[in-house]
């Protein structure tokens, strides 16, 4: 019993998961080769923006008189790499690619008035970059502006150096079209960096003729965009669709967060076909006076999504018969779907898809190979509707085989409430741990190659990076997210690829803000509690699955200064903890009082409206005997109580979690271990240093203008986001 719970709870563990994508950037395209545009940037700024544009337009009149209007044949000769709509209806169109050194946009908005865009690493303009641009009325004449959001307000204020190059730009009847370019980084304070790194794309459309004299914006919004990650593509050839969605689920008003689970048989393919990429099917209906009803605009329960590959099993009528069945509330499903821990497609809230890399496919549908799998939905239904769910993941596949055979590891570490995250804290680290014993045990000899991560926690991680240890080196970090915003769930392409050899560590390691909270938070499933995942795509496929590691549960109440609790000695704790939470076979409880409130209430509903609670109800039961100045208190009060706002206390608690103690599991995609569990401590290794500022070539920087700026006065220097650009365009204008 205890293995197979460890090993539900491993299979847990791996509850959340992403297929990465991957295209080898094609040549990062230049601009053309024109002689005025190859000039240093400072000299391209200092050149009459006027005219350059009525060149431009002259160009276009020539056109336009030789051919019938194409806005296409106005463009720059750039192919665009990336795509993106900025807002729900497609009236902001975000277009770029960049260089090693440069990035060029162009932008397409549904407005005759100016179009303001931004990069920030909040959903806001505080301290943000930002630039506008316009297309004058009157005389075809495009111009931008460089300015960037107050720290204070929400107010922008012009840069003191213009670092924005415009390119061309043009209206037609609806439309308002820019094409400009910046150096990644300015070196100007007044810029944000773009790297790789999550950025807030930040948008505004003033209203039509708002050209010159700028009123307040008419619409906004925010999009988080990884601008310089490679994307893969849905190939040219024509793929076939697998869907695997739920049918008519009532998901009740009480369940605030629910798990769904539900077995599919594979499709019958008569050979090996390649998975190469997935996208979601959201189809929730409300469900207002007991008809289920059809809102564009409502929105879904629906947070996140896994599809697992199960294990093979040679009871197929038993398997069938899953197969054909409405499906389990998470908790309730039976105990053989725990064989179902290997994920392919992982969707998240926020994501829209995504394909893999062009020579990796996950194999499907081969002859004696995987038949079955567990479709994982979570629901997050805090507003507490009656939903009519039938949502799911279109699995994307092929026949024509790509060159690897790819697989998903799950690392990081394992779902508990054993994962706390104190409050009050401005960046609170926690790791998982994959260990040397359980890659050694399980992969290859010449290792395997890993072609993209998925790094997934909720709404108060801030940065997480996968780190790699070979022997006692820290290598370059495998991958790597400094602005992480959990409603943004993409894969990061691992440029060129990582081996990762036999024997070699990975580490998952999180960093918390929890300044706004007044309780710890512990790791769960619900949307409010933690985690911290990666999910790894490599080739070729290996045996292991999942590698996850915890505190040990002494070592975690000794942290927290507990010695005992009543009635429970800390091995059978962690027994309860590694049974994920079950409470068979063991002597009854003395309680506190909440934790007979939780107990009687676990009979009900309950515990579906706390969804699978991973140990957080027993957290609330435990009651501290040792030592006497907590006697009697509930873990969860004592927990509630501590002084957090005390440094020294929390450093502690965080150097003895993260340095100390971690228990180690190495799951096989058959259900077995690929190494006993075991407690072992922190790896030995020497740290990367820390290369940034070596890295950090700022030769390019700018020059600075003659001072336009200053002549406008230094009262009028900020602006609200709409009056600001204004300002800005005066600016330049009287130039
Ligand atoms: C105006 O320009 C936009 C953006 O380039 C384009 O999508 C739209 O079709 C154009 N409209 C007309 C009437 O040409
Ligand atoms: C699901 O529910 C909708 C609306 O009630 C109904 O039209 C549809 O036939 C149902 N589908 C199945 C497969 O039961
Ligand atoms: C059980 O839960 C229900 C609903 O949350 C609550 O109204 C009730 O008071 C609880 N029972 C006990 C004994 O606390
Ligand atoms: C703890 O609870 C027990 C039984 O309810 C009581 O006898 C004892 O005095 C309490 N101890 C403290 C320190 O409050
Ligand atoms: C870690 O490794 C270094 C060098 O290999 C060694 O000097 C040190 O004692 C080790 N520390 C521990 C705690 O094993
Ligand atoms: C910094 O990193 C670059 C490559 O990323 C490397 O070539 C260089 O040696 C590193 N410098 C230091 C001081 O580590």
């Amino acid at each position: 019993m205890h293995l197979q719970i460890v090993v539900a709870l491993s299979a847990i563990l791996l509850c959340d998961a992403k297929l990465p994508r991957f295209k080898p950037q094609a040549q990062p395209n230049e601009l053309p080769a024109n002689p005025l545009h190859s000039q240093g940037l400072g000299q391209l700024q200092a050149q009459s923006k006027t005219e350059k544009t009525s060149r431009i337009v002259d160009q276009y009149r020539v056109r336009h008189r030789r051919e019938v209007f194409d806005s296409k044949s106005y463009e720059s000769s750039l192919t665009w790499a990336h795509s993106e709509r900025l807002d729900q209806n497609g009236e902001v169109i975000l277009r770029w690619v960049n260089t090693d050194s440069s990035i060029t946009f162009r932008l397409e908005a549904k407005t005759l008035g100016y179009v303001g865009l931004g990069f920030n690493s909040a959903r806001n303009m505080r301290g943000a970059d930002l630039v506008v641009a316009w297309v004058d009325d009157r005389n075809g004449n495009a111009q931008v502006l460089d300015c960037y959001g107050s720290e204070y307000e929400d107010r922008a204020i012009a840069d003191d150096v213009k670092n924005y190059e415009l390119i061309s730009g043009y209206q037609n009847e609806t439309h308002t079209t820019v094409e400009f370019r910046r150096q990644l980084d300015t070196c100007d304070k007044q810029d944000f960096v773009i790297t790789d790194d999550t950025t807030q794309i930040l948008w505004a459309l003033g209203p039509p003729g708002s050209d010159g004299q700028l009123p307040k914006h008419v619409k906004s919004g925010a999009r988080p965009l990884r601008l310089l990650q490679p994307v893969s593509k849905p190939e040219s050839i024509p793929l076939n669709h697998w869907d695997v969605r739920l049918t008519n689920l009532t998901i009740p008003y009480v369940m605030a967060t629910l798990f769904w689970c539900k077995i599919f048989k594979v499709p019958d393919l008569p050979k090996k076909h390649h998975i190469v990429g997935y996208e979601p099917l959201i189809d929730s209906r409300p469900i207002r006076n007991n008809v289920p009803v059809q809102e564009p605009n409502s929105m879904s329960p629906v947070h996140h999504m896994v599809l697992y590959e199960c294990a093979e099993d040679d009871d197929k009528h038993l398997w069938n018969g899953w197969a054909e069945g409405e499906g389990y509330f998470g908790p309730n499903r039976p105990s053989a779907w725990a064989t179902c821990a290997t994920p392919i497609a992982a969707w998240a809230i926020g994501s829209q898809g995504e394909f893999l890399p062009e020579n990796v496919g996950i194999p499907l549908g081969e002859k004696g190979g995987v038949s079955y799998y567990m479709l994982e939905v979570h629901y997050d239904n805090q507003e507490l509707h009656n939903v009519l769910d039938s949502s799911g993941i279109r699995v994307h596949y092929t026949s024509s085989l790509r060159q690897h055979d790819g697989a998903v590891l799950g690392a990081g570490i394992g779902v508990s409430a054993l994962h706390v995250i104190p409050p009050k804290q401005k960046a609170y680290k926690t790791v998982g741990i994959c260990s040397t014993e359980c890659t050694e045990a399980t992969l290859p000899e010449d290792g395997v190659n890993i072609v993209s991560v998925l790094l997934h926690a909720h709404g108060t991680a801030r940065k997480i990076s996968l780190k790699h240890i070979r022997g006692t080196q820290e290598l370059p970090r495998i991958s790597e997210e400094n602005y992480y915003d959990s409603h943004y769930q993409q894969s990061r392409i691992v440029p060129r690829g990582r081996k990762f050899l036999r024997g070699d560590t990975l580490i998952t390691e999180c960093t918390y803000d929890s300044t706004s909270k007044d309780k710890p938070i512990l790791g769960g499933y619900s949307a409010k509690q933690e985690m911290c995942l990666s999910f790894i795509l490599y080739y070729p496929r290996t045996a292991l699955a999942g590698c996850y590691s915890m505190t040990p549960v002494k070592e975690f109440f000794e942290t927290f200064g507990v010695k005992e609790f009543y009635g429970l000695n800390f091995m059978q704790v962690e027994n309860i903890f590694l049974s994920s939470g079950s409470f068979e076979n063991l002597p009854p409880l003395p309680l506190s009082d909440e934790g007979q409130k939780h107990i009687m209430n676990e009979t009900g509903e309950e515990q579906g409206v706390q969804g699978d609670d991973q140990g957080v109800g027993l957290m609330k039961e435990l009651v501290i005997w040792e030592p006497p100045e907590f006697r009697n208190k509930s873990f969860m009060a004592h927990l509630n109580e501590m002084p957090w706002a005390e440094p020294l206390l929390t450093e502690q608690i965080e150097k003895t979690l993260y340095k100390g103690m971690h228990m180690t599991f190495c799951k096989r995609r058959d259900d077995t271990w690929g190494v006993p569990m075991q407690i072992q401590s922190y790896p030995n290794y020497t740290e990367l240093i820390s290369n940034e500022t070596a890295e950090k070539s700022c030769h390019y920087k700018s020059v600075r203008l003659p001072s336009v700026t200053k002549t406008s006065g230094a009262t009028t220097r900020s602006f609200s986001w709409a009056t600001l650009v204004a300002l800005c365009i005066m600016l330049v204008v009287t130039r």
